[in-house]
């Protein structure tokens, strides 16, 4: 599927943003700000951005982030970072090319490491996130923080159904209008009733090694923010 993956990120980085905004009409804002917000709190002096694609993350850290602190961004798709790279706030973040299953960082590199809706891309299978999750935890010093920002299996099965009737009927459709890629908004709306809800993504992250594990549940639980401690 990585090479799938990466067809699809060539297709769609020109409006993959406008897409995202009208989709969650506008929260997708919000929940990236709200997750940036509570990732700096623990402050550092190296914060990495994985799957971090046009850069919105990577483009709040360095907002948030004091003077002296430097923030990294790294993605295996050159056309989703180059969106990125014409960011103004570009010239300040520092890009890499690499697969998160394999980061390309010592061990104990950084005080933050921050992913957003990228974690669905990386469940390939229970297994493949576990490795992952563990990989982005050898990065991170001890008492270093990860914070993860993904859509959510609202715990109420009433809104459940509703939040999969939502991505099944208007995601694909408006994805593909806006972007031209059926293909892409396909998997995504897709992988969206596929993936874990909070509590299970909790388990999984303290089965990888993490301490510390909390979770917020964001919009009736339709995304939700983990905070994992190395
Ligand atoms: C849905 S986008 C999210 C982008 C960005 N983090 C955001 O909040 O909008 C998922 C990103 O993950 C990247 N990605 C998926 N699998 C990856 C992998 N194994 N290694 C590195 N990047 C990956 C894709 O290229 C894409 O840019």
């Amino acid at each position: 599927m990585k090479n799938g993956l990466e067809k699809i990120y060539a297709e769609i980085p020109r409006r993959y943003e406008l897409a995202n905004h009208i989709m969650t009409l506008g929260f997708d804002r919000l929940w990236r700000r709200r997750a940036a917000a509570i990732a700096v709190e623990g402050g550092g002096r190296r914060w990495l951005d994985i799957c971090s694609g046009t850069g919105e993350m990577a483009v709040y850290l360095r907002k948030l982030a004091p003077n002296e602190t430097s923030v990294y961004a790294t993605d295996f798709s050159m056309p989703m970072l180059s969106r990125a790279r014409r960011k103004s706030e570009a010239e300040e973040i520092g890009f890499s090319i690499s697969d998160v299953s394999f980061l390309p960082f010592a061990d104990s590199t950084f005080e933050l490491v921050t992913c957003s809706f990228a974690m669905r891309n990386l469940n390939r299978s229970r297994k493949d996130l576990l490795h992952t999750l563990r990989e982005v935890r050898r990065v991170l010093e001890v008492g270093g923080r990860f914070v993860n920002l993904e859509t959510s299996r609202p715990e109420n099965a009433l809104i459940r159904f509703a939040f999969d009737a939502y991505a099944r009927l208007f995601v694909k459709p408006i994805g593909t209008a806006i972007t031209g890629s059926r293909a892409g908004y396909g998997y995504l709306a897709g992988s969206i009733p596929r993936f874990y809800g909070a509590g299970e993504l909790d388990d999984l992250m303290l089965e990888a090694g993490y301490r510390g594990v909390a979770s917020k549940r964001l919009m009736l639980g339709a995304a939700a923010v983990h905070l994992a401690v190395r």
